[in-house]
């Protein structure tokens, strides 16, 4: 079993329209009880993309879970750069696809290790045009779990098909299931 590692906080930092902050959360409830946790939040002018808060945590922590050991693994979104550097002990290879130029320079250098690479792009379009196979995919390039974002899923999923190596690679898309019950409930 892999051990989730405890994950050093990104600094605070502004590039172009994104921005991280630390922001103290003195009564954040989790688990049961409330905690006290001090947070980074990803931001852009419009958009909270996430934050590294342990609810947060919990809802990429089916990445973890399914990826294979040695697995060569591709994720879309860099974010915060949490799912990369949990999967770093499994994996032979991390292959991070990620639109914002700002994002990447806010975090990449905190986070990369001899795996990793950084791709600067769309992850539709890599998707689309790459010739390069995975054993594991991990997508979450969605900023919430609204039923609204079930179109976007369902599509990058059939795209994602085109890079998997074999009948056992697998896809696992950010929030999914809460996305698809959202879906039924509207
Ligand atoms: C919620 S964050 C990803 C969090 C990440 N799973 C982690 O471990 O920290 C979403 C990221 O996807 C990026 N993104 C959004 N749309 C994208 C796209 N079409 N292609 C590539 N990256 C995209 C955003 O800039 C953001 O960095």
């Amino acid at each position: 079993m892999t051990k989730k590692l405890k994950l050093k906080r990104i600094p605070e930092g502004r590039s172009g329209h994104f921005s991280i902050i630390h922001r103290y959360h003195p009564h954040l409830y989790f688990n049961g009880k409330y905690i006290r946790y001090t947070g980074a939040m990803l931001i852009d002018n419009e958009t909270m993309w996430m934050s590294d808060g342990p609810e947060e945590r919990l809802t990429m922590s089916s990445a973890v879970r399914w990826c294979p050991n040695n697995a060569d693994v591709l994720i879309g979104g860099l974010g915060l750069g949490i799912v990369p550097r949990w999967l770093e002990q499994k994996a032979n290879s991390i292959t991070i696809v990620e639109f914002s130029r700002d994002v990447i320079n806010l975090v990449y250098d905190y986070i990369k290790t001899a795996k990793m690479k950084i791709i600067h792009d769309d992850i539709n379009n890599y998707l689309d045009k790459t010739e390069e196979k995975f054993d594991f995919v991990y997508l979450d390039t969605w900023p919430d779990l609204n039923a609204s974002r079930l179109d976007e899923i369902v599509q990058l999923k059939k795209l994602a098909k085109n890079v998997l190596r074999n009948e056992n690679s697998r896809v696992i898309c950010w929030g999914e299931k809460v996305v698809r019950k959202a879906a039924t409930e509207v």
